[in-house]
């Protein structure tokens, strides 16, 4: 890797998966090599990668992984022990629905590859390998698309993850930041922390700091005073999955963030690739949320901050109605209400 190539979240290296492991970030920054789909698969769970454009493109590597790691059998059987191993990834994360769409794709390539194991092996791969480049140029046209909806001037909130570790690079609410500062526009950026895993603190602040874009960290309670106070002019936030009628799901606490944008004026753009958008649920409520464990409520890097024995909740996403969405930012263009019709288009 040279010193200018941007470094890639996701990344198939000498037959491996590479993944920057973003349990350990913004203390260390190390590289992982996956060489067994079911550790891929464990990655995903554990969230060593995590944002959903990267599990996604992490679950099509791990699925090329397994397809090469089958034994050769004949077509149907090779294709029925590939869709086991996709449906270990499929349940590796409920709620981000690039996953799914990801392995799907690459499934129904399978399904469709004249020939046996060999060809099937090698028609996964090189799909996976350029959905990789994809989602770069994804964001990269979301970023220019989005770069026009900001201030030439002014503070963006953006709450979690939604950069280039959250993609395979350049990131998509992130990326319309960096499009923005690229177009000359003097952004400063605002990161809510992101409680309980801090995605906000630990990710977002670490690769924007990394890139000289003038970042500050605030709490999660403070944002809806800073609106107040006029501190910011926009927020832009990436998506897990999108339903047909523009309900959001993303990172918990995205909705109160949307709430107080709307109470205070202030726009609230959604910056995600249509393989976000769940054309099967007509509205947000049929979204699958991800409860994941109470440790991550209990507990700060290893460390117990609640008393014992007392109950937590932690719900990893919640859902922001369409109607509080002042605009999507897609690879496809900027879509405003009404959305079910827009969408569909
Ligand atoms: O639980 P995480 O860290 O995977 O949640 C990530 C988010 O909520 C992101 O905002 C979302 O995946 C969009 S990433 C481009």
């Amino acid at each position: 890797m040279t010193k200018t190539e941007p470094l890639r979240t996701v990344a198939w290296v000498d037959g491996s998966v590479r993944l920057i492991d973003q349990t350990v970030l913004p203390a260390r920054l190390v590289f992982l090599d996956y060489t067994y789909w079911q550790d891929v698969a464990e990655a995903i769970r554990s969230m060593v990668v995590r944002g959903a454009p990267a599990i996604g493109c992490t679950a099509a590597l791990g699925l090329a992984l397994g397809a090469q790691s089958l034994e050769d059998a004949d077509r149907a059987e090779f294709l029925r022990r590939l869709s086991e191993i996709a449906d270990v990834l499929r349940a590796t994360r409920p709620t981000a629905v690039n996953l799914c769409w990801a392995v799907d794709r690459l499934m129904l390539l399978a399904e469709h590859t004249v020939g046996g194991a060999a060809e099937i092996r090698r028609a996964l791969l090189a799909q996976a390998l350029k959905m990789l480049e994809e989602d770069i140029e994804t964001n990269r046209r979301m970023g220019r698309f989005g770069a026009e909806l900001l201030p030439n001037e002014g503070t963006v909130l953006t709450h979690c993850n939604a950069g280039a570790l959250a993609t395979v690079g350049y990131g998509t609410a992130l990326g319309v930041i960096r499009a923005a500062v690229e177009a000359g526009k003097r952004i400063h950026v605002l990161a809510d922390e992101t409680r309980p895993r801090l995605q906000g603190m630990k990710l977002t602040a670490w690769e924007l700091a990394q890139d000289g874009i003038p970042v500050t960290i605030i709490a999660d309670c403070m944002a809806a005073s800073l609106m107040r106070q006029g501190g910011i002019d926009c927020v832009v936030v990436g998506a897990d999955r999108i339903s047909a009628n523009g309900d959001t799901a993303n990172k918990i606490g995205t909705y109160s963030v949307a709430v107080a944008a709307r109470y205070h004026g202030i726009p609230f753009y959604v910056a995600a690739p249509f393989s976000t958008i769940d054309f099967s649920l007509a509205n947000g409520d049929g979204i699958p949320i991800e409860h994941r464990e109470d440790v991550e409520m209990t507990h700060i890097d290893g460390i117990r901050i609640a008393p014992d024995g007392v109950p937590v909740l932690n719900p990893s996403f919640d859902v922001t109605p369409a109607e509080l969405v002042t605009a999507f930012i897609t690879e496809r263009g900027v879509l405003h209400p009404p959305f079910t019709a827009h969408i569909a288009e």
